[in-house]
């Protein structure tokens, strides 16, 4: 091949290994220290580092492969009629959101009424104080996954029956799966019931480390019950301190 083609076909593979991190949800990369014009063509060394980094990156195959079958997940939530009284009242099913292989994934408890709306969990009131705990963190909200115990609203809000959770489990438990979180933030007391088959209280277990299936979970209070107690913040911050500090990562403000 020569100079010209070697350099199509690079920024071909380029191209498309950038697309897949973008369907995965990964919106920037780190800059290199330098760079090179991309009008000009590589170095012949540099062209086969890159292609081998490429080939060797964890977005790969695999990667793809998950993308799919999250989506089919998606379709098959979104006719689910386990719950007939959820399916007949919600305007939509409400399915997670964010990149494969976080390191982080929030579980709350239901979409509420601007969820259900809008389709994406955590987007009303409570969702804004869950962004602002996770700027707080040193996250970026696109980084981390958001899902819930329910991928339907209950009519009014009313905290999910146990039939509910119990039908929503194998969305959350393949879902899961396929996404693949490093830590677990639960939200509240019946994320912590339901992921983790708990009825103790949550004032009992924030703060605590668990686990689901390997994955280690920290419980904390809902942001719901923050907007109604603002004064119980200080005790989610706390926790979020011992979580980033168990992930090995820094603490903002330190
Ligand atoms: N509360 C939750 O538990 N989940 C949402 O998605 C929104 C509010
Ligand atoms: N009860 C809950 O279910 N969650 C909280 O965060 C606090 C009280």
């Amino acid at each position: 091949m020569d100079e010209r083609k070697k350099a199509d076909e690079l920024a071909r593979m380029l191209g498309q290994h950038l697309d897949s991190l973008r369907a995965a949800g990964i919106e920037w990369l780190p800059a290199a220290e330098s760079t090179t014009s991309p009008s000009m063509p590589l170095p012949v060394v540099e062209q086969s580092s890159l292609v081998a980094a490429a080939n060797a990156s964890p977005f790969s195959e695999d990667h793809e492969q998950r993308q799919h079958a999250l989506k089919a997940l998606q379709q098959q939530v979104a006719n689910c009629t386990r719950c007939p009284q959820l399916a007949s009242t919600r305007t939509q099913t409400v399915f997670g959101v964010g990149p494969l292989d976080p390191e982080l994934c929030f579980i709350g408890e239901a979409p509420g009424a601007d969820e259900d709306r809008l389709g994406e969990p955590f987007v009303g009131a409570a969702g804004q104080l869950l962004d602002r705990i996770i700027v707080a963190s040193g996250f970026q909200r696109q980084e981390v996954y958001i899902c819930n115990i329910l991928r339907c609203r209950p009519p009014g809000n009313r905290t999910p029956t146990p039939e509910e959770a119990h039908h929503c489990q194998e969305w959350l438990e393949k879902t899961l799966d396929l996404v693949r979180p490093k830590f677990i933030c639960a939200l509240g007391g019946t994320a912590t019931k339901y992921l983790l088959g708990m009825d103790t209280g949550i004032t009992k277990l924030r703060g605590r480390f668990f686990e689901y299936r390997g994955i280690p979970v920290l419980c904390t209070f809902h942001p719901s019950y923050l907007l109604r107690s603002p004064e119980k913040k200080r005790e989610v911050w706390e926790d979020m301190k011992t979580l980033l500090t168990r992930m090995g990562r820094p603490i903002p403000g330190k």
